[in-house]
């Protein structure tokens, strides 16, 4: 029986299964007992498999940590980029995705347009995942929920504040606290808003996505501050500075993080422009956790791999 399952955002994929995944990426990072990065897991699911990384955008924790990933569970990767293929040449997605499926068993794009990710998956015989589209980034919100669980426990019912732009990385923050049941806040400005489609899909699941303007009393009561770049790489150059006096207001910064929960955590997908959206101060202090979130993407993506294969 073909088990194969896309894994293309956190709203479109069944919430016991996303459960089932956070918990088994980490059964599986504690299976590994701080083993040395390079040593295989016990377990081979992807022995003789063949993974596609392509990258249309710069990545470095996305590359990464799905190369090790793979190499981990006894698979193989290539990357490659999006502009060195023949798709960036004219060639169209649907045939390279017919085409990559006789060659590899599983296949990672991040890409600019979703669409493009779409018809990759719809024309792929291999399962698809989502490593970033403008609109959402699935894989690094499985990390998030998977860090946040580890050091204070289920997320359901905690309250997560979002200060900045209200970007792909938010959306599927919506997703999340539709699909994992949490209380979500996001504080940014008017000009800045999310997607109305992710604010509705939350709100369809019973959790309503708060919209506070003043950063400061968005942080009452906060179980977890997150805040991204002020600029993501589909956003053009041109609109840098007026985006920065946009959201000037909304940098993470001690006083900030002072308004939250004493036992709050910080979070930040990275890459971080140190005291633009975040000071240093906290990147570096007691509430941040990014590097285990930085880590956890290795985590959790096995265990979106392995269900996306079906083992
Ligand atoms: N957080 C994240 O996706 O990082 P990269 O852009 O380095 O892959
Ligand atoms: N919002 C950022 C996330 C980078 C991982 C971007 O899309 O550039």
């Amino acid at each position: 029986m073909n088990m194969m399952k896309h894994f293309l955002d956190i709203h479109t994929t069944d919430a016991a299964e996303l459960r089932h995944m956070i918990d088994t990426g980490l059964a599986m990072k504690r299976a590994r007992g701080g083993r040395p990065k390079g040593a295989p897991d016990d377990d081979q699911p992807l022995k003789g498999h063949m993974v596609a990384l392509i990258f249309e955008k710069p990545s470095t924790r996305t590359r990464v940590s799905f190369d090790v990933g793979v190499r981990q569970m006894g698979g193989e990767t290539m990357v490659l980029s999006g502009k060195e293929m023949q798709l960036g040449h004219g060639e169209t997605i649907a045939d390279t995705a017919r085409v990559l499926s006789r060659y590899v068993d599983l296949i990672m794009i991040r890409t600019f347009e979703e669409q493009t990710l779409l018809e990759m998956a719809e024309h792929a015989t291999v399962p698809v995942i989502n490593g970033l589209t403008n609109r959402t980034h699935p894989c690094q919100i499985m990390a998030d929920v998977m860090t946040y669980e580890e050091h204070r426990g289920p997320i359901k019912d905690r309250k997560v504040v979002w200060s900045g732009d209200g970007n792909n990385v938010f959306a599927s923050f919506a997703h999340a606290a539709g699909q994992f049941g949490f209380d979500l806040t996001f504080s940014g400005p008017e000009t800045l808003n999310p997607e109305a489609a992710c604010l509705d899909f939350a709100a369809a699941k019973g959790r309503p996505v708060t919209i506070e303007r003043d950063p400061f009393k968005a942080m009452a009561g906060a179980d977890l501050v997150v805040t991204d770049t002020w600029v993501s790489m589909h956003d053009p150059e041109s609109a840098k500075e007026r985006r920065h006096n946009q959201l000037r207001a909304y940098q993470v910064n001690e006083h900030l993080m002072s308004l939250a929960k004493p036992d709050s955590l910080f979070m930040h997908c990275l890459p971080a422009h140190r005291n633009d959206e975040v000071t240093s101060a906290v990147m570096d202090g007691p509430h941040s956790v990014i590097f285990d979130e930085a880590e956890n993407r290795l985590h959790a993506q096995k265990a979106v791999m392995r269900w996306c294969l079906g083992r």
